[in-house]
């Protein structure tokens, strides 16, 4: 099969760089780099190495689709270009444009127990502002409402994972089958799983297998062999430790997202195991 796999040869064999035909439009720390990397195993995907940032940053969607193009991976016509911004899936406007693009586009999105994507998010920002010597704030700080008491909703990383919202958005614009569900806590624990249901939902033959994903002790994360390279892991970046939160908090998230969590299960007809 070794054959199968492309290189990058600009211009030639009939490559070319080609809107998206597949968009993973989030939800931020749910995996969405790792499925995009794993999804590069695929020979017969493309996938775009940076966040693209298309539909959610107004001046580089006004730069145009000719622009957005650019951007994309060269690939033969057989192949899917897959592009990946993880917060496609909280901008107001992004369904819309993208419908507008290709109305019978693929979309993927991630989800994740809403709990542990707040910690991950909370983690990420602490780091970032660490790395930048800035101040920041303790967890319970940020998503407790010191007033009342309750989960302050005006926390970003709170808003981003009631879910349940912006489907609702996404399925004002598309149908349900032209969205496909990731279990992010599950593409932790058994990537291929996860990978093989998103091959199907591309139409694609299943090839990406044991011999390209293998569990690394070290690193704690599941890893890649491409032909390029027997260890492909992710960045340090992902996977990071998390704090310890104290567990009358973890419940008060729980409870607040239980009700979401149900609305979401009914909405996209699909269940989690997160309550
Ligand atoms: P944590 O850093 O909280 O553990 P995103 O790429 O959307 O930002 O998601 C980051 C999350 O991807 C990480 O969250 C990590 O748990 C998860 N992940 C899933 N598979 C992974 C893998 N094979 N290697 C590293 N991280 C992985």
């Amino acid at each position: 099969e070794e054959e199968e796999f492309v290189t990058e040869r600009v211009g030639s064999n009939g490559q070319q760089k080609r809107l998206p035909q597949c968009v993973i439009i989030g939800a931020r720390k749910c995996g969405t780099r790792a499925l995009l990397e794993f999804l590069g195993l695929h020979p017969w995907i493309q996938s775009a190495d940076q966040e693209v940032h298309f539909f959610d940053n107004n001046s580089n969607y006004n730069r145009g689709y000719e622009w957005y193009k650019e951007h994309m991976p060269y690939s033969y016509p057989r192949q899917i270009t897959v592009e990946k911004s993880p917060r496609y899936f909280i901008t107001e406007k992004a369904p819309e444009r993208i419908h507008q693009m290709n109305s019978s586009i693929k979309l993927i999105v991630l989800l994740r127990n809403p709990t542990t994507r707040v910690i991950s998010d909370y983690t990420q920002v602490y780091y970032n502002k660490i790395a930048k010597g800035k101040e920041v704030d303790k967890f319970e700080d940020l998503v407790i409402d010191k007033k009342t008491n309750q989960i302050n909703t005006g926390y970003r990383a709170v808003q981003i994972s009631i879910y349940y919202n912006h489907l609702l958005r996404w399925l004002k614009f598309f149908k349900r089958e032209q969205i496909h569900v990731v279990d992010g806590d599950k593409l932790i624990t058994d990537p291929l799983s996860e990978i093989n249901k998103v091959e199907q939902f591309l139409g694609l033959p299943s090839k990406v297998t044991q011999n390209n994903i293998y569990f690394n002790v070290t690193r704690g994360f599941y890893c890649m062999r491409t032909p390029k390279t027997d260890q492909k892991c992710l960045g340090l970046t992902k996977g990071r430790k998390h704090p310890h939160i104290e567990p009358s908090i973890l419940r008060k998230l729980n409870e607040f997202f239980r009700p979401y969590n149900k609305k979401l299960y009914a909405l996209i007809n699909q269940t989690f195991d997160w309550d």
